[in-house]
Formats: structure tokens, C-alpha cells, sequence
């Protein structure tokens, strides 16, 4: 997600540190995780419509992370925390077991293969959400990009996710929420592309034919 930096950010973000998650948080809702919110549409959509969970949402560009916090303080939304880092940085911030259901949303595809490290459905970052997850818990990945669906589906399927569904023209569910990517990818015609999988933890297999 591109944009100009925001003069602003910093210290708006140091003015709201109420938002901001961390492993000491006392909470007694189930949580959520959302890696790369962007400006927030979706975060903010699920976490009106669920009450029940505290939603964290991760971000690692500053300014946009700023932007999605602004909005989160102005609709004074009280079941959300915010992260800004690397998903790759989560573990410091994050207890392992604790998470209910983590979202991919529209995940930087980084087409480049010298990048391909940097995909969030590359082992690295799954061994990561792995740890962060409740054994069962579920992980929903949406995107436009064929090449990283497929990625997804192939590590999914390597390391024994079970996939729950796995749509390659995904029609909007009632309990699922447009993002701001999807609302552009959907008013071009572009086809969506959707995975919901589970994560049982002792049917985990070894990562030995994945594309590292
Ligand atoms: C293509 S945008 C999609 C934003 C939003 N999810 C949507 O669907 O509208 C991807 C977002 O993920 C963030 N991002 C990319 N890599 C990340 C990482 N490793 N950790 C956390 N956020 C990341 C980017 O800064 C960007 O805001």
C-alpha cells in the first residue's frame, strides 16, 4: 500500500498508546489478529460486528498504521488493538496460544522470487502464525493474486492445514467484510480469491516440499 508519509503519525500514535497491544494486556475476550490492516476498513467492520473478540491488527507502515488508529479513536471503538511492526516481529508482542482467528487480507503478493520471503504464506511467516494460534484455531486468507493463492493453498495443504473452503471466485460471505483493496479489486470485475483453514497442531507435517 503505497502513500506519502505522514508528518503527523508518530506523534499521534504516541498519544494514543491506550490502542496499542502488548503480552501484559489483561483481557478475558477471545482474540483476533489481522496482518497488514492498512487503513483499517475491514478491522473496524469485524470487530462492530463481534463484539465479543478484541481485534489486534498489525501494520507495519507507520503512516498507514497512523491513519487506521485515527479512525479506530474517532469511531471510539473499544475492541481493538493495534500493532505496528512486522508480522515477522509478532512473537515479542504476542502470546503463542493465544489467538483465535488470524486474517490475510490482500497480503503484499511480492511477485519478484527474491522476495518471496517476504509473502506472509511463505513457511517463515506461517511457523509464526503457528505459534500464535489456539490448537484449532482458523486462518482466512483473501487476496487477488492467483500466484500467492496458489502459494497459500501449497503450503496449507503441505503442512496438513485443514482447509475448510477454498474459493477461486469468491462471492462476499454475511460474516465477512469488504477491505479497501477488495472494494478496488471488486468495482474492476477482478476475481477474488478465498481460503479458510484450520490449524490442528498435532497434525502438522514437516515443511519438506515447500518452496522456501
Ligand atoms: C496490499 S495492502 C492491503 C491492505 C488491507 N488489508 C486491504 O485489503 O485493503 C497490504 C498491507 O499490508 C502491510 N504489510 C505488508 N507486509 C507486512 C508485514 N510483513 N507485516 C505487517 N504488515 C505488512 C502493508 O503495509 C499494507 O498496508
Amino acid at each position: 500500500m503505497r502513500g506519502r508519509n505522514k508528518k503527523w503519525a508518530k506523534e499521534f500514535i504516541l498519544e494514543h498508546q491506550e490502542l496499542i497491544y502488548n503480552k501484559n494486556i489483561i483481557n478475558d475476550k477471545s482474540l483476533t489478529l489481522e496482518v497488514g490492516i492498512g487503513k483499517g476498513d475491514f478491522i473496524i467492520a469485524n470487530a462492530k460486528n463481534n463484539l465479543d473478540y478484541l481485534h489486534i491488527g498489525v501494520e507495519i507502515n507507520e503512516s498507514i498504521f497512523a491513519i487506521a488508529m485515527k479512525k479506530i479513536v474517532n469511531e471510539n471503538i473499544a475492541n481493538i488493538k493495534l500493532i505496528n511492526c512486522p508480522a515477522m516481529n509478532l512473537l515479542e508482542y504476542v502470546n503463542e496460544n493465544s489467538i483465535s482467528k488470524i486474517y490475510l487480507n490482500f497480503s503484499d503478493p511480492w511477485p519478484q522470487n527474491g522476495y518471496r520471503k517476504r509473502r506472509l504464506v511463505h513457511p517463515l511467516h506461517l511457523e509464526i502464525f503457528e505459534k500464535l494460534i489456539i490448537d484449532g484455531g482458523m486462518l482466512y486468507f483473501k487476496t487477488d493474486n492467483l500466484g500467492l493463492f496458489e502459494m497459500g493453498i501449497r503450503n496449507f495443504k503441505i503442512r496438513n492445514y485443514e482447509i475448510l473452503s477454498e474459493s477461486y471466485d469468491y462471492q462476499l460471505e454475511n460474516d465477512d467484510y469488504m477491505t479497501e483493496y477488495e472494494n478496488k479489486f471488486r468495482s474492476l470485475n477482478m476475481k477474488i480469491y478465498r481460503a479458510v483453514v484450520k490449524i490442528n497442531k498435532e497434525n502438522l507435517k514437516s515443511w519438506n516440499d515447500a518452496i522456501k
